[in-house]
């Protein structure tokens, strides 16, 4: 397959990257590298592909639609994987317009590149957010999703929602994949798993919602990239499909496990939980299954195991980014 990653140089997106080549793909990735945390870590991600002969990198950003359908065009690939994304719910808030720009009018740049070049596939990278304060637990795909929490998810609905727009006219087969909490190596620094860790090496207090009475269906990149690979090869016409463990964890434990993994204690601060904060996020992960052959394998204990080996690796033995 040829593939087109946006926001290659991301934290799934690079995992993404890494899995197609393995596998014999050829990969056109691009990213903006922009700094909603340290774009030398993004360079960093790409390290271990840059210079593979099955692999071209562009610097792009996803608001050129011109720059986009000049891409597309060049190398035609079989199908995107369109990852790039102002990803964070809670920063979402108060930048509307900003996650309007890149994560609505950004992805229907690439809808349109794709359609005016005929490719017939595209995968989108949605997100559990979608499901806000939804009574149906586990949460299920045919959940309508209407009401949104924060500009972040109502984006990520929009893009969900027109690319059943592209389906239902020009036959572009749409694969929205709601991806819930997804940690690993290069997991970001904005997110609980790689800030608990640093809290507990530098002795720095977290902010715990609600005393961590709250679940989170914590997903290893790894199964993730399983579920991505999986819907890449498959057109389904126009699908939304839930990636996630399907097992939910109580963050109180998820700090704990990453307590013990450190060797030392977090120090918890604790805070009322936003409103932009679910109680829970759990998948039911059937469709996937059923759709994909999805089989998330990796418990919470190994995929923090390996990530805490990254950590140590990668980010205490560096200069600090
Ligand atoms: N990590 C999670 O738990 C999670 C959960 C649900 C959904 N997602 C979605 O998965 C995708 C990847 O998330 P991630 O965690 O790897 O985040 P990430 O921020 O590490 O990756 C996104 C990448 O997109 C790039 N990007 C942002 N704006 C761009 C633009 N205008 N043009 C080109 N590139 C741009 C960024 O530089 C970044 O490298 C996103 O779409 C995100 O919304 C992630």
């Amino acid at each position: 397959m040829k593939v087109l990653v946006t926001g290659a140089a991301g934290f799934i997106g690079s995992h993404l990257v890494e899995a197609l080549l393995r596998r014999g793909d050829e990969v056109i990735g691009l990213d903006n590298f922009n700094d909603y945390y340290d774009p030398r870590r993004k360079q960093a991600n790409l390290n271990a592909v840059r210079n593979h002969p099955r692999f071209a990198f562009y610097h792009a950003d996803i608001r050129d639609a011109a720059h986009m359908e000049r891409i597309v065009a060049h190398h035609r690939p079989d199908v995107i994987a369109h990852l790039a994304a102002m990803a964070g719910v809670r920063y979402s808030i108060g930048r509307a317009g900003l996650y309007t720009d890149v994560n609505i009018r950004g992805t229907v740049n690439l809808l349109e590149a794709a359609r005016v070049n005929g490719v017939s596939h595209f995968v989108f990278a949605s997100t559990s957010s979608v499901y806000g304060k939804t009574e149906q637990i586990p949460f299920v795909e045919s959940d309508p999703c209407n009401h949104p929490l924060a500009p972040y998810p109502a984006s990520k609905k929009a893009g969900e929602i027109i690319g059943h727009t592209y389906w239902q006219l020009h036959g572009l087969h749409f694969t929205a994949l709601r991806f819930f909490s997804v940690y690993g190596p290069r997991g970001r620094p904005d997110m609980m798993p790689f800030s608990v860790m640093h809290a507990a090496v530098n002795g720095t207090p977290i902010r715990l919602f609600d005393g961590g009475r709250m679940r989170r269906d914590w997903t290893y990149v790894e199964d993730i990239i399983h579920g991505v690979v999986a819907a890449l090869e498959r057109p389904l016409g126009y699908a939304v499909i839930n990636l996630g463990r399907g097992n939910p964890v109580w963050m109180s434990d998820f700090v704990q496990i990453i307590a013990q993994l450190v060797g030392r204690e977090v120090l918890v601060e604790e805070t009322p939980a936003p409103p932009s904060e679910p109680k829970i996020n759990y998948a039911d992960i059937t469709k996937a299954k059923q759709l994909l052959g999805y089989e998330p394998r990796t418990t919470v204990v190994d995929g923090l195991t390996e990530m805490w080996r990254w950590y140590q690796r990668e980010i205490m033995a560096s200069t600090g980014i």
